[in-house]
């Protein structure tokens, strides 16, 4: 889940490159480098920390040159360290990478047997090795770096430069991202779109296999055979500014407050309020199809898995359908039942999470149909299935997820109509009736956010609890996750997200006064039982902080805590309740003094199994 870029111009490629590399951090951020070619030598600067650390490392020993490439380091192989950050180098050649080189450390041990010594503990300083040997053995970079990625085996994003053709960059991907920036006589490729937002809009989006040689005079695309391949260019809709913190203190902070835009966006033509239907551009499934379909399976990872089993509440109840739901590491590995009457969906925010992507490639695999419910443009998710439905949120920098997360669930309810509509298994006022509850929700998530300061109070008095319970049943249970697994991740607090249903059968054995639970209690069929849970949870001593309908009094007479939601229809509720507990985790997290944006040991695309 490394970030790289490169750039090949006119102009000094270091700033560019620490500009581009800032904006990638949140993909990695253990250790960063850049390298330039300048008077047809390669110069290299790189250290452990964040980008912040090469910045001084650069002020006190610049470099410059025309072409360069850059990258901000996630570890996979090799502690983080000077001598693990890339770039990494080898005779002539310097290389940057994103990805896992499978069959390393037997490339590796051949190359230390021909007297090659290595630095690093990566996987990556193997290619520079490799390519070095073929150019020692009379081949062209072009040539040296086509035949070793015919050695290597796993996936990668990579960069090189060659001192002996030092006005080329070349770059080579398979099974992690990288994107092509083209800039007037200047081209730019990055991992991620972000990076070079300020300097093009008009890209063109890599193939596995894609081999591009970039140079001043312009840009080539082949295949791994060495011919020519024609990569469309593409405009991205998003602007630099969507990119930018825009004055809050965090981009999660920033991206939580967007969330009533992005639902909006998210929904906003694609809904025909007086016939009760709603349509997709670029589904690429037939009614014909869908009508047909007998099984829904949908995997995902992370606070996507979340939102997929919150979808599978609504696929089931309103188009009778059966749904499974299924984690993308645990789905690639089972055999999984999927066959041509299977439905397919793959949630992930980047489109590039590689146990969901795995996981489509099994479906196709099994003949199921394909379709992507994904935040970004040309992701590798959405180059590879048969259909996708875009969440609108814009670009995502916290590595928590928010307005990714309810997007995806905004795009499982227009599905809900969209299916329930086809399969006639939605009335024609009932898809009314949930069109127009989706056009008050934006307004209803504006309430819910007014009580930022509110929950800001509430996390201060729980700021410094080791441990946390979050409870929910039925459609609330996801959320008890999702609230849970916000938590985590950027505050570092032990949480664990339960159906409140199984509290006998193990987890009320934690609870004492040192135990905070929150408890989802809005209105649903399982609600007396929640309440009956808080009772439970009370007489042992535990502190409750209970979410509950804005008019709901008997909640609010029991509990230590309570946070209050406006009421909307049950379907669009776990969009709603999950927005005090974004602004809890977020708030507690500041408190805590974690780094928000880019906790400890994660990545914002887990690029990686
Ligand atoms: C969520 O806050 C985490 N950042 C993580 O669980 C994330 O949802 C997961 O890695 C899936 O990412 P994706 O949606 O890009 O596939």
């Amino acid at each position: 889940m490394c970030g790289i870029i490169g750039y090949v111009g006119k102009k000094d490629a270091v700033p560019l490159l620490m500009d581009g590399l800032r904006r990638l951090e949140y993909r990695g951020y253990d250790s960063a480098g850049i390298a330039v070619i300048g008077d047809k030598k390669v110069e290299v600067r790189r250290c452990l920390g964040k980008i912040a650390k090469l910045e001084e490392l650069l002020l006190k020993r610049p470099i410059r040159g025309e072409i360069g490439m850059g990258h901000t380091r996630w570890a996979t192989h090799g502690v983080p360290s000077d001598t693990n950050a890339h770039p990494h180098r080898a005779g002539s050649v310097v290389v940057v990478h994103n990805g896992i080189i499978e069959n390393y450390l037997k490339i590796k041990s051949s190359l230390i047997k021909k007297g090659r010594q290595f630095i690093s503990e990566t996987d990556t300083e193997i290619i520079a090795h490799l390519i070095d040997e073929e150019i020692l053995k009379g081949s062209s970079f072009e040539e040296a770096v086509r035949s070793t990625l015919a050695m290597v085996e796993g996936s990668y994003a990579l960069l090189v430069m060659n001192e002996k053709e030092p006005e080329l960059l070349i770059a080579a991907k398979k099974e992690s991202p990288l994107v092509l920036g083209m800039g007037e006589e200047e081209y730019f490729v990055a991992s991620d779109i972000p990076a070079i937002l300020n300097y093009t809009r008009r890209v063109r989006f890599l193939d596995d296999g894609d081999i591009t040689i970039l140079s001043p005079y312009g840009v080539t695309i082949k295949d791994q055979k060495g011919n020519l391949v024609e990569r469309r260019d593409e405009i991205i809709n998003w602007t630099p500014v969507m990119a930018e913190k825009a004055g809050y203190k965090h981009f999660m902070l920033k991206e939580i407050f967007e969330q009533p835009r992005a639902v909006l966006d998210t929904f906003r033509g694609r809904i025909q309020q007086e016939k009760g239907v709603v349509f997709f551009e670029g589904l690429n499934i037939g009614p014909d199809i869908l009508e047909k379909i007998k099984k829904i399976v949908i995997v995902a990872c992370g606070t996507s898995w979340h939102a997929a089993l919150v979808g599978k509440f609504l696929l089931e109840a309103y188009c009778e359908i059966p749904v499974e739901v299924d984690i993308g590491s645990e789905f690639r590995y089972r055999d999984p039942l999927v066959d041509k009457d299977t439905l397919l969906i793959a949630i992930s925010q980047s489109g590039e999470t590689a146990d969901t992507l795995a996981s489509a490639r099994e479906g196709k695999k099994k003949g199921a149909r394909l379709l992507a419910i994904c935040n970004v443009m040309g992701s590798s998710l959405v180059r590879y299935v048969d259909g996708v439905i875009y969440t609108r949120a814009g670009p995502e920098i916290g590595v928590a997820s928010t307005k990714a997360f309810t997007t995806q669930l905004t795009v499982l309810y227009l599905l809900t109509i969209h299916l329930g509509r086809i399969r006639r298994k939605i009335t024609k006022s009932h898809g009314q009736e949930m069109i127009q509850a989706l056009m008050q929700l934006p307004h209803l998530m504006e309430k819910v956010l007014e009580q930022d300061q509110a929950i800001k109070e509430l996390a201060k008095k729980y700021s410094k609890a080791q441990n946390f319970l979050y409870l929910g049943r039925n459609i609330y249970y996801p959320i008890a996750l999702e609230g849970a697994l916000k938590l985590k991740e950027i505050s570092y607090i032990h949480a664990e997200g339960y159906p409140a249903g199984e509290m006998k059968h193990g987890p009320i054995a934690l609870i004492d006064e040192t135990m905070p639970v929150v408890v989802l209690a809005m209105m649903g069929p399982a609600y007396d039982k929640i309440v009956n849970n808080i009772e439970e949870v009370q007489a042992r001593g535990g502190k409750v902080i209970a979410l509950c309908d804005h008019d709901n009094h008997e909640i609010e007479a029991k509990v230590a805590d309570v946070l209050k939601v406006p009421s909307s229809t049950p379907e669009l509720m776990p969009i709603l309740s999950s927005i005090p507990l974004q602004l809890f985790a977020y708030h507690v997290a500041v408190i805590r003094g974690t780094d928000v944006d880019q906790p400890r040991n994660l990545a914002k695309s887990v690029t990686v199994e």
